[in-house]
């Protein structure tokens, strides 16, 4: 299967080391053969379109922190440039989520749709202003688009609620979608400040380049976007949120919430309406998970709440993600 790797961050090289540590059996098991012909990162590309040398892809971007040294002749094509000139059969878009325009990860999606490449998608900034529009551009162009990694990383929430629970109606959900802002409130919750708590989430890598996409729960609303128009089939997008972060749950709060014997969570919900914000959650609730894990539970019609915990971020497990949705598609391809 040929694939345009769109982004060779933590991600995309985690991605990458998973192709190779896993060829033999990838190939075995699933009949899975990947052949990444094009990436990119900020500096530059790579591309072969008999397939790259894909240790050799890592070796360059270790020593060098670019591929753009992967052959004499330095590329600069762009993720555009590859859809128009390359023959791959998937893209895979790993570029940063913005929630202004979602560029340059929308035109990337949208080029190779309209190219008959399948997509997967781990950038939720297209999906969180444009998922209406973008299904039906998969659907118009008879290509898949997967995006299981947008939410909860390697833990396929998506999937239950989508297929574990299929022929159920879901009448509402809430969760901790944003493993960074749990961490902060987890350790507010542990006596320490807001601000101590968040120099200590830094220090340990967790927070985005851009804090505010954490901190101001936009992250966890384009999370909740996603769910709401897969899961709930509405059509809405960051807009329809009503979001607050959590800049202002206050040591206080913390402690009035302790009392309660209760935490404060960030809880991304839908039940009527489509809500971020910090609540208190029971402490005995399944839901009050800690540190950077992720927890949604679903309730429905007649098999009642369910919640699911895991790890919500990480580049290996997002990778797994994506290995996912590779599978699905090549499972596809071969029945049609
Ligand atoms: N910033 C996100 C989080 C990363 O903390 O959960 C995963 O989307």
């Amino acid at each position: 299967m040929r694939i345009i790797l769109c982004g060779f961050g933590v991600v995309g090289q985690s991605l990458v080391k998973l192709f190779v540590s896993r060829s033999e059996d990838l190939y075995a098991k699933y009949g899975l053969k990947p052949r990444v012909v094009g990436v990119f990162d900020s500096r530059g590309s790579a591309v072969d379109q008999s397939g790259l040398d894909l240790e050799k892809l890592i070796d360059t971007k270790k020593k060098t922190g670019t591929v753009k040294n992967y052959s004499k002749t330095k590329n600069a094509l762009s993720g555009i440039d590859m859809i128009k000139n390359l023959d791959a059969e998937v893209l895979i878009e790993t570029t940063a989520s913005n929630y202004k325009d979602a560029e340059p990860g929308m035109s990337h999606i949208t080029n190779a749709m309209k190219h008959k490449m399948h997509v997967i998608s781990v950038n939720k900034g297209p999906l969180a202003l444009a998922f209406p529009s973008l299904m039906e551009l998969a659907t118009y162009n008879q290509v898949m688009f997967k995006f299981s990694g947008t939410v909860g990383g390697g833990t396929p929430i998506l999937d239950y609620a989508k297929n574990s629970l299929r022929g159920e109606r879901i009448t509402s959900f809430a969760g901790i979608l944003n493993g960074t802002t749990n961490y902060i409130l987890t350790n507010m919750t542990n006596g320490l400040s807001f601000d101590e708590a968040l120099q200590d989430a830094k220090k340990k890598g967790y927070v985005e380049a851009d804090e505010s996409l954490d901190l101001d729960g936009l992250d966890a609303a384009a999370k909740l976007v996603i769910l709401a128009n897969w899961i709930m089939d509405m059509k809405v997008t960051m807009p329809d949120i009503d979001c607050t972060g959590i800049r202002t749950v206050t040591t206080s709060d913390i402690k009035n919430a302790a009392k309660n014997k209760c935490a404060v969570k960030l809880i991304a919900s839908c039940n009527k309406e489509l809500k971020v914000s910090p609540i208190e959650v029971p402490i005995d609730d399944p839901l009050c998970v800690n540190g950077t894990l992720n927890a949604i539970a679903f309730t429905s019609e007649h098999s009642g709440t369910q919640t699911i915990i895991g790890r919500g971020a990480g580049g290996i497990e997002t990778a797994s993600s994506i290995l996912r949705d590779l599978l699905d598609i090549r499972k596809e391809i071969a029945r049609i």
